[in-house]
C-alpha cells in the first residue's frame, strides 16, 4: 500500500503512515489512508483500528509543497470525515508531534493516546492559513473555545500532558513505542466494549465574547490576517451545526489560501530551511566547538557569552582589566536571571553555568585549550589586529578565530594572522542571546570545515545562520545603510521622521527606521557616517539633522531622548517638536523647499531602495540566493514575515514595477537612484528573484 501500511494484529488493524521526513499528508498518503479505512470497514478480522506514524513523529500536517497548486483528490477533510464516520472505533497513537492536518486526523479518530512529551499543535496561522480539515470545528468541541482559540490563533503547540488535561488526549502512553501504546489502548478499549465516538457529534461549544477576541487579535496582528479569520471559523463552531461549521471553515480556508500573505509565509518557511543548504559544506565534518572563547565583554561579548553558556558550552571571556571582566560577569548573570523569569532556564542551571562553565578573566592564557574564539572588541581595525595577533600566538592548531565585526574587512583581519583559513566572521545581532540572526561571513581563504563549524555552532545556539560574503556591512547592514539613506533623503525633502516610521509600521515593520535609530543609539549611525566620510561623493546628501541630534547628546533611548522623547521608564517614545525644527533647519541649510509625501510613496521609495541594493548584493555573490536575503531581514530586521522578505516582496510587486519606480525617482536624483543591472536583467527577461532561488 505504498506510504500507508495496513496490518492486523489480534483484532487490531494497524495503519502506519511512512512518508519521511515528517509524514506530511501528501496526496498519496491521503489516498493510502482512505483505502486503509475502507479496507478496515469490511475486514472481519479487525474490530478496531490504530493510526500511527513511522519515524520521528505521528503526522506533520498537510504537504505544504502542494499549496498553491490545483487540489488533488482525495482532500484531507474528506479523508478525516471518512475516519470519523467509521462504523468501528479508530484510535490515533501520537508520538513526536501531531501538527496541523496531523492533529486534525487525530481529532477525526474516536480515541487518542499520545506518548509523553509529544507536541500537539495547529500551526496553520504561521503559514497564513487556518486549520482547514475540521480543526476549527473539532478542537473547540474537545477542549472548549478558550483553549482552542489560544492554540489556533497562536499556532503554538501544547504537550501531550497538557493535552490530557485539556481533554484533547484520552490517555498518556508509556514507553517509547507509539504503535505498541496504540495497540495496547485499542485492546483495552475493545475489552471495555468501547463504541465509536465521533468528535463531530459533540454539542457545539459555548461561545465567548468574540468581539473582544477579534479586537485583541487585530491590535497585535500588524496587518497579518490569518489569526483573525481563524477565530471567525472557531466562532462558527459555536453557532452552526457541525456540517455547516465545516463548510464555513472551508470557505474561510479558501479565502486565506488565495492571499499573498499565505504565499509570503510559506516562502519564509522554505527560505528558512534552504538557508543552511550550502554546497561547500555538504559532507564536510565540523570541527569541535565545546570550549568557546569570547574577547570583549561589552554589549556584544556578554550577549554572545550568554548565548553560548545557555547552549551548554564552556565559555572563557577575556577583558582588558579585572573591573571590565567583573562587569561582563554581572551582565551575563543579569541575562541569565532574565532567562529564568521567561522560563528559559532553571536557577540550578544558572548556578551551574556561573560556577562551572563560565570564566571571566584578563589575559589570553585561559584560551590555550579553546576550540573557537569570537572577538567582540571595539570596531577598530588596529585593535582587532592586535587581538588577532594575540589569538594567533596562544590558540592551539585547528582552533577557529572569529570576529563579530559589523563592517570591517574580514579578509584583512584574516591576512594579519598566520592562519587565514581558520578565520571567519560570526556577525551576531544585539541582544546576541535573544536575536535569532547570525551572519556567517566567509572570507576568501576560510576553510570549508570552518564554515561547517560556524553553521553547526549557529544551530547549537538556536540561531538562524545565513552565509554572507565580505563587503562593508555584509548582507543586512549593507542593505540597511542603503534604504536608510532613502529614508533620510525623504526627511530632507519634507517627510517627517514620524510619518516615515508610521508608514513603515503600517506596512508591517516591527519599528520604523527612526525608532530603530533611537533603540540602537544615534552614536552608532554617527560613527558609521564618520567612518565613511573619506569615501563620500560630492553628490551624497548628508543627514545633517542626525548629526545635530548627536551633537546635542540626544543618543536615543539610552539618553531618554533621540528622535523621540522617552519619559522615565518608558520604551515608547513621544514626538518632539524640537526635532521637527532641527529637521526644518537642515532642509533650509540644504536649500530644499519641503514637499509633502504620501505614506504610499514613502513605502515605495523605501522598498525600491531595499530591493535594488538586494539585487547588487546578489550579483556580487555576497548573498547566495534571494531567499537568504529574505531570511536576514525576517530574522534580524523586523521585516513583516507575512510579506516573505524584501526580495519576495519585490517579486510580489513585480520587478518591472520596482524598476519603473527607480527610474521615476532617478528623475530627481540620478546619483542615488541607479538601478542594479541584475534587477534590470530579470525585469527584461520577465523573471523573478524566486527563479534564482530555484536555479
Ligand atoms: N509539508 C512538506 N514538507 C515539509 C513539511 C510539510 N508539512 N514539514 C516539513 N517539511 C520538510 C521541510 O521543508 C524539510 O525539507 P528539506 O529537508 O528538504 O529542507 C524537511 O521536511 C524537514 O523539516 P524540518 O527541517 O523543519 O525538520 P524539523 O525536525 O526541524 O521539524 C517539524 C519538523 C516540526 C514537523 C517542522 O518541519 C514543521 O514545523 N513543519 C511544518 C508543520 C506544519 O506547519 N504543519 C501544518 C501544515 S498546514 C496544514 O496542515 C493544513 C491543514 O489544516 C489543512
Ligand atoms: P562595546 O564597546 O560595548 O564592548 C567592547 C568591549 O571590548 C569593551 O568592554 C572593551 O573593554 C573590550 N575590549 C576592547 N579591547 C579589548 C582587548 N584588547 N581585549 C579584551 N577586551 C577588549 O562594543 P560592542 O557594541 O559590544 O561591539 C563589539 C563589536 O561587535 C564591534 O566590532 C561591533 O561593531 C560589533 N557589533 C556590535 C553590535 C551592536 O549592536 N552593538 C551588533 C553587531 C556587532
Amino acid at each position: 500500500m505504498g506510504l500507508v501500511a495496513y496490518e492486523v494484529e489480534g483484532k487490531v488493524a494497524v495503519v502506519t503512515v511512512s512518508n519521511a521526513p515528517v509524514n506530511a499528508l501528501s496526496q498519496a498518503v491521503r489516498a493510502g489512508l482512505s483505502e486503509a479505512i475502507e479496507r478496515f470497514q469490511s475486514d472481519a478480522e479487525a474490530d478496531i483500528a490504530v493510526i500511527c506514524g513511522a519515524g520521528r513523529l505521528f503526522l506533520g500536517g498537510a504537504d505544504i509543497t502542494e499549496f498553491g497548486k490545483p487540489p488533488m483528490s482525495p482532500g484531507l477533510p474528506e479523508v478525516i470525515n471518512q475516519i470519523e464516520a467509521s462504523t468501528k472505533p479508530v484510535v490515533a497513537a501520537v508520538h513526536g508531534a501531531a501538527l496541523g492536518g496531523g492533529l486534525e486526523v487525530a481529532m477525526g479518530a474516536h480515541y487518542r493516546v499520545a506518548l509523553a512529551g509529544a507536541k500537539l499543535g495547529v500551526p496553520e496561522v504561521k503559514l497564513g492559513i487556518l486549520p482547514g480539515a475540521g480543526g476549527t470545528q473539532r478542537l473547540p468541541r474537545l477542549v472548549g473555545v478558550e483553549t482552542a482559540l489560544s492554540m489556533i490563533t497562536s499556532g503554538a503547540p501544547i504537550t501531550a500532558e497538557a493535552g490530557v488535561e485539556a481533554g484533547l488526549i484520552d490517555k498518556l502512553g508509556v514507553g517509547g513505542d507509539a504503535r505498541a501504546a496504540g495497540v495496547a489502548y485499542a485492546q483495552e478499549l475493545l475489552a471495555g466494549g468501547a463504541a465509536v465516538r465521533p468528535t463531530g457529534a459533540i454539542a457545539p461549544p459555548e461561545a465567548v465574547d468574540f468581539a473582544a477576541v477579534q479586537a485583541k487579535l487585530k491590535a497585535k496582528a500588524r496587518g497579518e490576517v490569518a489569526a483573525s479569520v481563524a477565530a471567525e471559523a472557531v466562532e462558527a463552531a459555536t453557532r452552526l451545526p457541525f456540517a455547516e461549521g465545516l463548510a464555513e471553515e472551508r470557505r474561510l480556508f479558501m479565502t486565506l489560501m488565495d492571499t499573498p500573505q499565505r504565499a509570503g509565509l510559506i516562502h519564509a518557511f522554505f527560505a528558512e530551511r534552504a538557508v543552511a543548504k550550502l554546497p561547500e559544506i555538504v559532507g564536510v565534518a565540523p570541527r569541535k566547538f565545546g570550549h568557546i572563547g569570547v574577547i570583549g565583554g561589552g554589549t556584544m561579548g556578554a550577549g554572545i557569552a550568554t548565548s553560548a553558556a545557555l547552549a551548554g558550552l564552556v565559555v572563557t571571556l577575556v577583558e582588558r582589566e579585572q573591573a571590565a571582566a567583573d562587569t561582563a560577569r554581572d551582565t551575563i548573570t543579569r541575562n541569565l536571571n532574565a532567562g529564568i523569569k521567561r522560563g528559559k532556564l532553571s536557577e540550578a542551571t544558572r548556578d551551574a553555568i556561573l560556577s562551572d562553565k563560565l570564566v571571566t578573566t584578563v589575559g589570553y592564557e585561559g584560551l590555550s585549550q579553546a576550540d573557537l574564539v569570537i572577538e567582540a572588541v571595539f570596531e577598530n581595525m588596529e585593535v582587532k589586529k592586535q587581538v588577532f595577533a594575540e589569538l594567533d600566538r596562544v590558540l592551539p592548531a585547528g582552533a577557529i578565530l572569529a570576529t563579530n565585526t559589523s563592517y570591517l574587512d574580514v579578509d584583512e583581519i584574516a591576512a594579519s594572522t598566520s592562519r587565514p583559513a581558520d578565520v571567519i566572521g560570526l556577525h551576531f545581532f544585539s541582544p546576541a542571546h535573544i536575536m535569532k540572526l547570525l551572519e556567517v561571513v566567509v572570507a576568501g581563504k576560510t576553510a570549508p570545515d570552518v564554515v561547517a563549524t560556524a553553521f553547526a555552532l549557529g544551530k547549537r545556539l538556536g540561531k538562524t545562520s545565513v552565509r554572507a560574503g565580505v563587503c562593508d556591512g555584509f548582507i543586512g547592514n549593507r542593505i540597511l545603510a542603503h534604504y536608510r539613506t532613502a529614508a533620510d533623503h525623504m526627511v530632507l525633502d519634507g517627510a517627517s521622521p514620524y510619518q516615515i516610521d508610521k508608514a513603515l509600521v503600517e506596512f508591517g515593520f516591527a519599528m520604523g527606521p527612526y525608532q530603530v535609530s533611537d533603540l540602537a543609539g544615534l552614536d552608532i549611525g554617527y560613527m558609521t557616517r564618520q567612518r565613511k566620510l573619506a569615501d563620500a561623493h560630492p553628490r551624497d546628501r548628508a543627514p545633517t539633522f542626525a548629526d545635530a541630534l548627536y551633537h546635542k547628546g540626544w543618543l536615543g533611548q539610552k539618553t531618554g531622548h533621540g528622535y523621540y522623547i522617552y519619559d522615565e521608564g518608558s520604551r515608547v517614545g513621544r514626538k518632539d517638536p524640537e526635532v521637527e525644527e532641527i529637521v526644518a533647519q537642515a532642509r533650509a541649510d540644504a536649500g530644499v523647499t519641503p514637499r509633502a509625501f504620501t505614506d504610499e510613496e514613502i513605502v515605495r521609495r523605501y522598498m525600491a531602495a531595499m530591493v535594488n541594493e538586494g539585487a547588487r548584493v546578489l550579483a556580487e555573490g555576497i548573498a547566495q540566493r534571494p531567499s537568504d536575503i529574505d531570511v536576514v531581514f525576517l530574522a534580524g530586521y523586523g521585516f513583516p514575515r507575512w510579506r516573505g522578505g524584501p526580495m519576495q516582496h519585490g517579486d510580489a510587486q513585480g520587478l518591472e514595477s520596482i524598476l519603473a519606480d527607480i527610474r521615476e525617482f532617478a528623475e530627481q536624483d540620478d546619483h542615488y537612484w541607479k538601478s542594479a543591472p541584475l534587477l534590470e536583467q530579470l525585469a527584461r527577461e520577465g523573471r523573478s528573484f524566486d527563479s534564482l532561488n530555484k536555479s
